[in-house]
């Protein structure tokens, strides 16, 4: 049921902040998280989430303790230890304090040619050790233009997503490619459409689907942030760009309501 669906708002930090800005950051959030229990009817419909890159890892764990901020990897190799240099398993980010990692981002998929099968290995690899995976799946501007938008969604997420995953250890991010970082997106139309897909997808295909969140992400901000939110079955949202800023990562979760 939509209403056992609590919202999820996600800051994917990407490539960005050395760790003074990062701690800076950390903190401001935590701190507002902190303010806003202790003031009666001002705390958070939401989850936040903060996903920076892997050397902040550790210290932002501590800088969030006390928040109920939670802390996130932003990819994870499919293997839990070994010969792969320059990877980081599943396990060491739950070892750091992770609770989530985001896979199959389009940075990832294009940047490493990442194909379905690698992000669904990866996905395994994330409820071995116990995180929850934040799947992306999302269409390119051609594709979208050629009336695939949904074809190609439904095709990501078959081949992305282990059968035996579902609401307790997966979130879907979708995420139109050619919506991240432009400050375009799509109507709340064809949001609502993509989502509603989605979620007939999941149907069958992974445990318990009508609880596995559903988060939109692609130049979410805190003026459009109301109206994406307010979509049925938009489940929270995945954020880039304006999670850097505190204020403005804040004003998209008091969005949820
Ligand atoms: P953006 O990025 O909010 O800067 O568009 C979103 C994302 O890539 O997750």
């Amino acid at each position: 049921m939509a209403q056992d669906r609590r919202k999820l708002v996600a800051g994917n930090w990407k490539m960005n902040l050395l760790r003074d800005d990062g701690l800076v950051l950390a903190r401001e959030l935590a701190h507002r998280e902190v303010a806003a229990r202790r003031i009666g009817g001002a705390h958070l419909a939401c989850e936040l989430l903060v996903c920076p890159p892997a050397t902040l890892l550790a210290v932002l764990g501590e800088a969030l303790g006390g928040s109920k901020i939670l802390l996130g990897g932003q990819d994870c190799h499919a293997e839990a230890k070994g010969a792969h240099t320059g990877d980081l398993s599943a396990e060491m980010l739950q070892d750091v304090g992770c609770s989530h990692v985001i896979l199959g981002h389009s940075e990832r998929r294009s940047d490493h040619g990442e194909s379905d099968a690698a992000v669904c290995a990866k996905a395994a690899a994330a409820r071995r050790a116990g995180l929850v995976a934040i799947v992306c799946v999302g269409e390119s501007e051609a594709e979208r233009m050629a009336g695939q938008a949904l074809e190609v969604v439904a095709r990501q997420l078959a081949g992305s997503i282990p059968a035996e995953m579902g609401a307790g250890d997966l979130v879907i991010a979708y995420e139109p490619v050619w919506a991240i970082g432009t400050g375009r997106t799509p109507t709340v139309h064809e949001v609502g459409e993509v989502h509603a897909h989605i979620r007939e997808r999941l149907a069958g295909s992974v445990a318990e689907p009508a609880g596995v969140r559903i988060l939109y992400g692609g130049s979410v901000k805190p003026g459009n942030a109301g109206e994406l939110l307010a979509i049925g079955d938009v489940d929270g949202a995945l954020v880039g760009g304006a999670s850097l800023v505190a204020g403005d990562f804040w004003a998209i979760a008091r969005s949820c309501g």
